[in-house]
């Protein structure tokens, strides 16, 4: 089971899956590493373990759309059985979700369908609210707003800042996100036209 990572950032998230691949716990395996910003840490991550990986900074496109084509015709060569968007901080054009439509999920650090977007922590605690957590969801045009397959929680704490509350959501996130890979790996969750099914039930 092949996946496609696409990220922008520090990488943990790509690192939680490997490590889960590693100890036989997630039966996939990477095939290759997408990113818009080729200094991440994301891509040095795949570089240092000798994955295939691509980079393509939106600078050198004419154009929102190019970009996103090239990056994801990159993609499309791994031939990825699963996408998994982890940070990737750019909106993806509406024909490249149709193109992978059923085969790409994102990590959300909120409990969607509450603050889709960025700045999700300071959000909540602007909100003023008592929890917070993450969302594993298939990837739709809207942002943020596809059917969600797993949530994980966490309590806000007072006097929480937005680091803090990052922080204590990070690792849960990472376990968040093995496990809703590994449901659709071994094909006990799948992503239809309708949504998610596990074990055969629509969820
Ligand atoms: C995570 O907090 C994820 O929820 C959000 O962006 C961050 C990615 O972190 N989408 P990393 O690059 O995987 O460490």
């Amino acid at each position: 089971f092949s996946l496609a990572v696409l990220a922008s950032g520090r990488g943990s998230n790509l690192q939680a899956l490997l490590d889960a691949i590693a100890a036989g716990t997630l039966p996939a395996r990477v095939a290759g590493v997408f990113s818009d910003k080729p200094a991440c840490g994301a891509i040095g991550i795949a570089r240092d373990r000798g994955l295939p990986h691509v980079a393509l900074r939106p600078r050198d496109y004419p154009d929102r759309d190019a970009h996103d084509e090239a990056l994801f015709d990159a993609v499309a060569a791994v031939q990825p059985d699963l996408i998994v968007c982890a940070g990737y901080l750019r909106i993806i054009s509406e024909r490249t979700v149709r193109r992978f439509e059923s085969r790409m999920v994102n990590i959300h650090p909120s409990l969607l369908p509450r603050h889709p977007g960025l700045d999700t922590h300071a959000r909540v605690l602007a909100a003023g609210e008592t929890e917070h957590g993450a969302s594993v969801h298939a990837v739709i045009p809207a942002l943020d707003a596809g059917p969600v397959l797993a949530q994980a929680r966490i309590p806000v704490l007072p006097g929480d800042t937005p680091e803090a509350l990052a922080g204590r959501l990070l690792p849960r996130e990472h376990a968040l996100l093995v496990a809703s890979v590994a449901l659709l790996a071994t094909g006990r969750a799948r992503l239809g036209a309708a949504g998610f099914e596990l074990d055969g039930h629509p969820l």
